[in-house]
């Protein structure tokens, strides 16, 4: 079902039953090679290989895994700032992933991106209210309709509404956050992907935006998919969690079940990792320390692209690859899980 010519949300709610709002099914990014000093490309780099997952409409996608895993270049594929290489998503039930800018114009709206950096992903030379107001500008409403919107958005998020016509840098971090979320928010999205969007900001600053995002999910329906290398923030907003290694997804499920019984050891690896608030199992946690950094995306491994790493690898893992099965209620990339 469309959403392009009515401006409610009552079509699409009749579509949720029915379908997923986000149904992502082998996505591909293939990046061309870096040329050598002959001018030959190398070998291009497989960022992410075959990711599919699908998401519900006001629920939360946790997406974990090292630097460089793909998580980066999934989000802004799902938001089609960046083309896939193959693979489809599709959104509330139609295929975005290789619509032309034209036809992505009228869709563009339900998805929005919310970056790292809050003060780099604001214009330094615009007020706030040029900032929020931008995305409904580009949609074609009139200026003071779009300045109202930005006073009440900038009210939503916990912003001061007088503040408006301030600039990015007389607001601290979080608040540069909250601007940047009040920007996502401004077309009345359906689907916000979150690319590490509490990284950057102090610890105490953090639980705030996490608090914030949690209750505009709440109050507005919004899906997320939340990118996040932290796995305790990650734990706190997300419904399933998505872990990811070399492009692709290695472990994904309930974020319960995950969480208290992992499967594959590189989620296992990554779970002994974060501290436990109780001090007794804290005293008892076992750190499994994985040898080595993850291998290139240009030069993966063959078989199981873990297997260099893995604790308890065996013959098979270094020539099958091994596809996502579902094991004890989630889906396990592993041949020893
Ligand atoms: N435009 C590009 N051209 C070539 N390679 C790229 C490009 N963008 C990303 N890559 C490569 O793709 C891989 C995945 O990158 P991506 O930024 O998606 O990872 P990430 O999981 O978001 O990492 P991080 O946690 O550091 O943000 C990396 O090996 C990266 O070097
Ligand atoms: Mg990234």
């Amino acid at each position: 079902m469309s959403t392009e010519a009515a401006p409610t949300r009552a079509p699409a709610m009749a579509a949720r039953a029915e379908q997923p709002l986000l149904r992502v099914r082998d996505l591909t990014m293939a990046f061309p090679g870096k040329r050598s000093a002959t001018g030959r490309r190398g070998a291009p780099v497989r960022a992410v290989d075959g990711v599919s997952f699908d998401l519900e409409a006001g629920r939360t996608l946790g997406l974990v895994g090292e630097s460089g895993c793909g998580k980066s270049t999934t989000g802004r594929m799902l938001v089609r700032l960046l083309e896939p290489t193959s693979g489809s998503v599709e959104f509330d039930g139609k295929d975005i992933s290789r619509l032309s800018q034209r036809a992505l114009r009228p869709l563009r709206r339900n998805l929005q991106m919310v970056f790292q950096d809050p003060h780099s992903s604001l214009n330094p030379r615009q007020t706030v209210a040029r900032i929020i107001s931008d995305p409904l500008l580009v949609q074609g409403s009139g200026a003071a309709d779009a300045r109202r919107r930005a006073a009440e958005l900038m009210e939503l998020v916990g912003l001061i509404p007088e503040h408006i016509d301030r600039y990015p840098h007389e607001f601290s971090g979080g608040q540069a956050q909250r601007i940047g979320i009040a920007r996502s928010l401004a077309t009345n999205p359906r689907l916000i992907v979150a690319d590490e969007p509490v990284s950057a900001l102090d610890v105490s600053v953090q639980a705030q935006i996490v608090n914030l995002m949690e209750r505009l999910r709440a109050e507005l329906g919004l899906a997320y998919v939340f990118i996040a290398h932290d796995l305790s923030v990650v734990k706190r907003v997300s419904d399933r969690v998505a872990v990811m290694y070399l492009g692709r997804i290695v472990e994904m499920g309930d974020k319960k079940s995950l969480y208290e019984n992992p499967q594959h050891p590189y989620t296992r690896a990554l779970l002994s990792a974060v501290p436990l608030p109780d001090p007794a199992a804290e005293r008892r946690r076992e750190r499994i320390v994985l040898l080595g950094d993850p291998p290139s995306p240009a030069a993966p491994p063959p078989g199981c692209t873990f297997h260099p790493r893995c604790p308890v690898a065996q013959e098979i893992c270094r020539t099958e690859r091994p596809l996502l099965r579902t094991v004890a209620s989630r889906e396990v990339a592993c041949h020893m899980a």
